[in-house]
């Protein structure tokens, strides 16, 4: 198959990266002529291969996100156009020990499709026998390993962003996941290293590329930042440069058009969209438009926000099956990413942050849409 993705257009030249069947060539220069047609985003970009079966278009991903990419989110970004959305981590321990906390996040519904997982821990022989139960068990599709995880009490026992630090041991944890997910496609995600002075992410990728993995994700942060300065997308790039397996960039993508800038400069073949979609997954909308080479759709007005706020908690009630209760306790965080950059946001976010009952959310979106309407009047 053949994958080229556009790394700079100056003038009328467009300066292409091409691989064949993964195996990167030589950069590629086109010079328009008159006359010719100007190449579509959608022509550029191709869609990401993921194993021999799974095909993802576009090359966007919504970033696994504890809490949060359970599978009432996964499917609203899914509608809206994410190309694959990843499931928040669960622990490989919590998997192989039966813990009732982590099979409860591992819930994917019957029409859901692709399956996708995201695994972590640090012990090689945990992580593989967790990957095969979530294959034979409950018939993933992709497994990504979190080599990114910053939090410390992760960190402290050898598990996330710690991995990569031990090249052996990192080799290890790769290499079992991908023998017992085996024929499904294995992919890692990491941030750039511990520190500036510990960079991780250039060994991990080769260790991803050597043992079969089918890409890497890099956040462009260090352990030490957590979510301070900004995503250095220059070393995401030059990981990219090295290797001849994909590299998705991650990290700080707020707009869809900065989304696709990003990826242009940095030549990668694929996104990953964390924060940019909290509250807002009309993003996959907007970047879905971008890559199919059509007109971007225009922001959701309130009314469509006050709409999906409302699915978003009737999906959660149905999917988890659990209490009015629990399910509105979920519903709070979302609710107050909903309303943040509308008119009285700051005390809307103070209402979704404590409301108790689905009848008190409704009052909260009621006096949302009052307000909104009194505004504009
Ligand atoms: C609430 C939250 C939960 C997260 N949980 C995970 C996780 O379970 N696994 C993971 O690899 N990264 C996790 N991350 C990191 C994101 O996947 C992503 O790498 C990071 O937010 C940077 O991307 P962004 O700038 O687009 O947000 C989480 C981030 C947030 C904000």
């Amino acid at each position: 198959m053949q994958h080229g993705s556009m790394i700079a257009t100056s003038g009328w030249t467009l300066h292409l990266k091409v691989s064949v069947r993964g195996i990167k060539l030589q950069p590629y220069t086109h010079t328009r002529r008159p006359g010719e047609a100007m190449m579509q985003t959608a022509k550029i970009h191709e869609p990401l291969q993921l194993g021999s079966k799974l095909t993802i278009w576009p090359p966007v991903v919504l970033a696994p996100m504890a809490g949060v990419t359970n599978y009432p989110y996964r499917k609203i970004c899914s509608e809206l156009g994410a190309g694959l959305c990843v499931s928040e981590m669960v622990s490989s321990r919590g998997i192989l020990e039966g813990h009732r906390g982590t099979w409860k996040l591992v819930h994917f519904a019957d029409s859901e499709h692709p399956r996708s997982i995201q695994i972590f821990g640090g012990d090689p022989v945990a992580m593989g026998e967790s990957a095969r139960r979530l294959k034979d068990e409950l018939q993933v599709d992709h497994i990504d390993i979190n080599f990114g995880c910053p939090v410390k009490k992760l960190v402290n026992k050898g598990m996330g962003a710690a991995v990569p630090a031990d090249p052996k041991n990192c080799r290890a944890v790769v290499r079992a996941v991908v023998e017992a997910a085996d024929p499904l496609p294995v992919t890692i995600k990491v941030r750039l290293g511990i520190d500036d002075e510990n960079l991780t992410f250039l060994d991990a990728g080769r260790i991803a590329q050597e043992e079969g993995c089918s890409w890497i994700t890099v956040h462009g942060r260090t352990v030490k930042q957590m979510y301070s300065g900004k995503a250095n997308w220059e070393l995401i790039a030059e990981l990219n440069d090295q290797l001849e397996l994909p590299v998705l960039g991650n990290g700080d993508i707020f707009e869809a058009e900065d989304g696709l800038e990003r990826m242009r400069r940095a030549g990668v073949p694929g996104i990953v969209i964390g924060r940019g979609c909290l509250g807002n997954p009309w993003l996959f909308r907007e970047l879905r438009a971008l890559f199919d080479g059509d007109p971007v759709p225009p922001r959701p007005a309130v009314e469509d926000v006050v709409g999906m706020v409302r699915r978003h908690f009737q999906l959660l009630l149905e999917h988890f099956g659990e209490s009015e209760r629990a399910a509105i306790l979920r519903m709070r965080k979302f609710g107050s990413w909903y309303a943040t950059g509308f008119y009285g946001a700051a005390e809307f976010r103070r209402r979704f942050n404590t409301v108790n009952s689905g009848e008190e959310l409704e009052e909260i979106l009621g006096l949302w849409l009052e307000g909104q309407a009194a505004r504009e009047d």
